[in-house]
């Protein structure tokens, strides 16, 4: 595996590859990898003649008060998951390179609207970070395909239009939520809650299974529904910010019309918060995960 800090030397290995006509595939992350991230990297080796995964920990996308001086750094065991499964190429970009102090403020991109809801409400700016270092590590790369967990599933949205409505040509592919035996669906945050927490974090993917199907037996209008699993979570210790019913294309407040939906989640326990959701769709009865 080839691993490099520089952003010159991995652009002049990635045109070589793509003259001999060459495919690539990107998988972005902030590190602290795990079995979801793995499934990212293993789908990109398997669709592309070559993979490149960046592992850098995106200060722009964190408010002042989150966890960036605390989020998980573990570079040498992701090195070693990554040279396992056979990954070419590992970018890990310092913050000097990425963001070099100029005189005026760093250019951002936003994708206005689907930034300003559910995660974008509670994390003012945190898109436009993700949106900002994204472009950067697209424009490096220029990868045909780039690879996002659903978990983040308002971020993989607000990707795909960035990168449509910027014209970039690159593939935005979204795979499944990799999950505990559990339930719980995979997070590097998990590893910041004791066992106690980790139990009552559980109860997240138990109450949007729970909804998913009273919403199949159409048991209440979906607003009653969101307020029966807030006060599901409420009653299991977490704090719920919020438990929605959304048209899973616009993330707007679904109606028992919308053929696709998804239910989305963020609740904090302590001082970590989790996400989670369930896409379901009414047209064939079954739930889509
Ligand atoms: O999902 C993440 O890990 C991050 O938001 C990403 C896409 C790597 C951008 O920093």
């Amino acid at each position: 595996m080839n691993s490099t800090s520089n952003i010159n030397e991995l652009r002049t290995s990635l045109e070589l590859l793509k003259k001999a006509g060459k495919t690539i595939g990107l998988v972005p992350t902030m590190g602290n990898l795990h079995d979801g991230h793995i499934n990212l990297v293993k789908e990109s080796l398997k669709k592309n003649d070559y993979t490149v995964v960046s592992i850098f920990v995106n200060p722009l996308q964190f408010n002042p008060n989150e966890d960036l001086e605390t989020y998980p750094r573990t570079i040498e065991e992701d090195k070693e998951k990554l040279l396992a499964c056979g990954c070419d190429f590992l970018f890990i970009p310092t913050t000097q390179e990425f963001y070099p102090e100029t005189l005026y403020p760093h250019t951002q991109v936003k994708v206005p609207g689907l930034s300003d809801i559910l995660c974008g409400l509670e994390r003012p700016g945190h898109f436009e970070g993700v949106c900002t270092v994204v472009t950067k590590l697209l424009n490096i790369v220029h990868p045909d395909n780039a690879y996002f967990g659903l978990k983040d599933y308002q971020q993989y949205l607000i990707v795909k239009k960035m990168t449509k409505d910027l014209m970039i040509d690159t593939r935005i592919v979204g795979l499944e939520i990799v999950r505990d035996s559990d339930g719980l669906a995979l997070s590097s945050r998990n590893g910041f809650l004791s066992d106690h927490e980790l139990q009552k974090a559980r109860q997240i993917y138990h109450s949007l299974q729970k909804t998913a199907k009273r919403i199949y037996l159409s048991e209440a209008k979906f607003q009653d529904l969101e307020k029966l699993a807030h006060q599901e979570l409420l009653a299991a210790g977490l704090t719920p910010e919020y438990f929605v019913i959304r048209n899973s294309e616009s993330l707007k407040s679904a109606t028992p019309e919308d053929p696709n939906l998804i239910i989305l989640v963020a609740a904090t326990l302590g001082s970590v918060r989790l996400i989670d959701n369930i896409r379901i769709s009414l047209a064939d009865h079954e739930a889509i995960e």
